[in-house]
């Protein structure tokens, strides 16, 4: 009798270690592997046309003048940069209850996706649509009129968010990228019933087969969105947005979000943040296996990692392909992140 049968004591099945001990080997493991047509970079686009200004609270990001944005993005798109998503930071535009700069002819975005469409074609451009930039109480939507509301909100000077006035303006604003050139527009303002109406406008309009509807169906009202705001210029001057954004707890919702989306046409899913609701992205992969599913990896959760590398925490490198991994594993296809820029390098990077 070979002498190895004596001392086999684990269960045969048990022994893992060896399916994994070479690189290859690890690397098979993965049921999809990052690829630079994943990543979406998010960019922030002011209306000082010449401006660089530094985000402090995002390390290594910028606000872009529309000047600046060519020279910017030349060498990231010779990297394989594939797609961006653009926000507007309007410094001098007036603000008002509508959001009237958001598509403002001259709006940043507008100009920004007509020069990204024209200089580099074989990018991308998805435009982020929301209010929350261009209103002057800085909410995602507007708000109803006085005469709306009830005596006792009167009395209370209450502010109550105006849904079915909101979604038409979301409308007007989707229109206005579709027909800037935005490949994909991405309402991240979270009203009801949004993405049927910016469907339904854009193949009223003549778009329904050039422009796709990203959802941020499942948006939760994060901690994470500070450096955003700060970027964005898009705090809000009263209140919070908890009564349109989902709590954290809130897996149900998400669910019914995600279904309702996908009801109402959207092309993509996306969650958002990305790090603490890895389950909710596994969720989106079951309830729609059909749709690519996007996450946004956010603001605070870049500014985090980078914290926590300068802290001696972790190598920046190792943390934030670590976290990318988690991503794919619960069923992304399309990362919205910060790092994009340093991920085009390190994707090149021997292994
Ligand atoms: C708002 C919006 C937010 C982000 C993108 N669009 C957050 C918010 O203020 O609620 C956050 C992105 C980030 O933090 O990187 N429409
Ligand atoms: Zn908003």
């Amino acid at each position: 009798m070979p002498a190895s049968q004596d001392r086999v004591d684990v269960p045969l099945p048990a022994i893992l270690q060896g399916g994994y001990h070479h690189p290859l080997l690890r690397s098979l493991q993965a049921e999809r592997h990052l690829t630079k047509d994943m990543l979406m970079y998010p960019i922030f686009i002011t209306d000082e046309p010449d401006a660089v200004v530094e985000i402090k609270s995002l390390p290594g990001q910028k606000r872009w003048g529309i000047n600046k944005l060519r020279d910017f993005l030349a060498p990231l798109v010779a990297k394989g940069l594939r797609s961006v998503i653009l926000f507007g930071v309007p410094l001098h535009m007036q603000k008002d209850g509508r959001g009237s700069p958001a598509d403002d002819p001259n709006t940043p975005v507008i100009l920004a996706t007509q020069l990204i469409r024209r200089e580099f074609p074989h990018v991308v451009v998805a435009c982020d649509v929301c209010l929350c930039e261009y209103t002057d109480h800085g909410h995602c939507g507007e708000l109803c009129p006085l005469e709306q509301l009830t005596p006792a909100e009167q009395a209370a000077e209450a502010k109550v968010i105006d849904n079915a006035r909101s979604v038409r303006r979301m409308q007007e604003v989707a229109l206005a990228y579709a027909r800037a050139g935005a490949q994909i527009v991405a309402p991240s303002d979270m009203m009801d019933g949004r993405i049927g109406a910016i469907k339904q406008v854009l193949i009223d309009e003549g778009f329904g087969n050039r422009c796709a509807v990203m959802s941020y169906s499942a948006k939760f009202a994060s901690n994470m969105y500070g450096p955003f705001r700060e970027a964005a210029g898009s705090v809000p001057n009263f209140g919070d947005r908890k009564c349109y954004q989902f709590p954290p707890n809130a897996r149900g919702l998400a669910r019914r979000a995600i279904m309702r989306d996908v009801r109402e046409g959207a092309d993509f899913i996306m969650v958002k943040p990305a790090m603490p609701y890895l389950d909710i992205m596994s969720e989106a992969r079951a309830l729609a296996p059909d749709l690519p599913l996007a996450c946004y990896q956010v603001s605070g959760e870049y500014s985090m990692i980078h914290a926590g590398a300068n802290a001696g925490v972790y190598d920046l490198k190792a943390m934030a392909i670590e976290s990318i991994e988690g991503f794919l594993r619960a069923g992304c296809t399309l990362i919205l992140t910060y790092f994009t820029p340093d991920l085009l390098d390190w994707l090149d990077e021997a292994k």
